[in-house]
């Protein structure tokens, strides 16, 4: 069995799961955006499907996460964090999750205002329906605006994250990146 105090200190295995599939999800979004803009009009709408239903299966899986995230409660932080260290990741946390819900909407809203109400097709399975936004090109262009804005503000963000886990990992060695993978002990 494992010890109370090594699972005390790390997130739960659903967290943990969310947090490495919706990692991944997110990067190969980013992939698909940024490949998509170089290819042929054919070859680019196929690649900007599958942007949009994978960032629709994001948004699904962060309200998934949130919700189990506030059902399970994450483990006490590193106690020889310093307090602006420990203000930072909050704040980086908080704003991550927020990104999470904020980039998928408004390119839903975007695509929703683009095609005039059809839904968005998902993996050619069944229509994600339209949001309920105006169809004129203003409303178009604001979501794209956000959509963009949002995306680029994420990048800042996994740069600060990602460095902090590598430097509580390879500089501090303070068990920081312990909590968030499965196989440690
Ligand atoms: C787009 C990609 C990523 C997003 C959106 C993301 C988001 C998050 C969020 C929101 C949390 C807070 C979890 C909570 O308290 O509920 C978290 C924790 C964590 N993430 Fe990420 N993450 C990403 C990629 C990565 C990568 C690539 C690494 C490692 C290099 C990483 C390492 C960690 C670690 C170690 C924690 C635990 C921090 C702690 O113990 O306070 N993340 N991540
Ligand atoms: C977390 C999920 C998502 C991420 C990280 C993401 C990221 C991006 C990025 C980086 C771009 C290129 C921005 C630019 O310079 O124009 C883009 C474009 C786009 N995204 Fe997303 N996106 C996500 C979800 C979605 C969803 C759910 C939809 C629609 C259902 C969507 C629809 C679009 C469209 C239509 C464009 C092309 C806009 C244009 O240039 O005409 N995205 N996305």
């Amino acid at each position: 069995m494992e010890t109370t105090l090594a699972s005390a200190q790390r997130y739960s295995r659903g967290a943990i799961v969310l947090h490495w599939l919706i990692a991944m999800l997110i990067m190969l979004n980013f992939a698909a955006a940024w490949i998509a803009e170089d290819m042929p009009k054919a070859e680019k709408m196929q690649m900007m499907g599958n942007h949009k239903a994978i960032g629709i299966s994001i948004l699904v899986l962060t309200v998934v996460r949130i919700v189990w995230r506030l059902m399970h409660k994450a483990p006490p932080m590193v106690d020889t964090l310093k307090a602006w260290e420990a203000a930072l990741a909050k704040v980086t946390h908080g704003v991550l999750y927020l990104l999470m819900l904020a980039i998928p909407f408004s390119g839903w809203a975007m695509s929703s205002a683009y095609s005039k109400g059809e839904p968005v097709p998902f993996f050619g399975l069944f229509g994600v329906p339209a949001l309920p936004v105006g169809t004129d090109k203003p409303t178009i262009g604001m979501f794209h605006e956000i959509h963009e804005i949002t995306a680029n503000l994420m990048i800042l963000l996994f740069v600060i994250h990602v460095a902090a886990a590598l430097k509580h990992h390879l500089i501090d060695k303070d068990g920081t990146m312990r909590r968030m993978v499965p196989w440690s002990k």
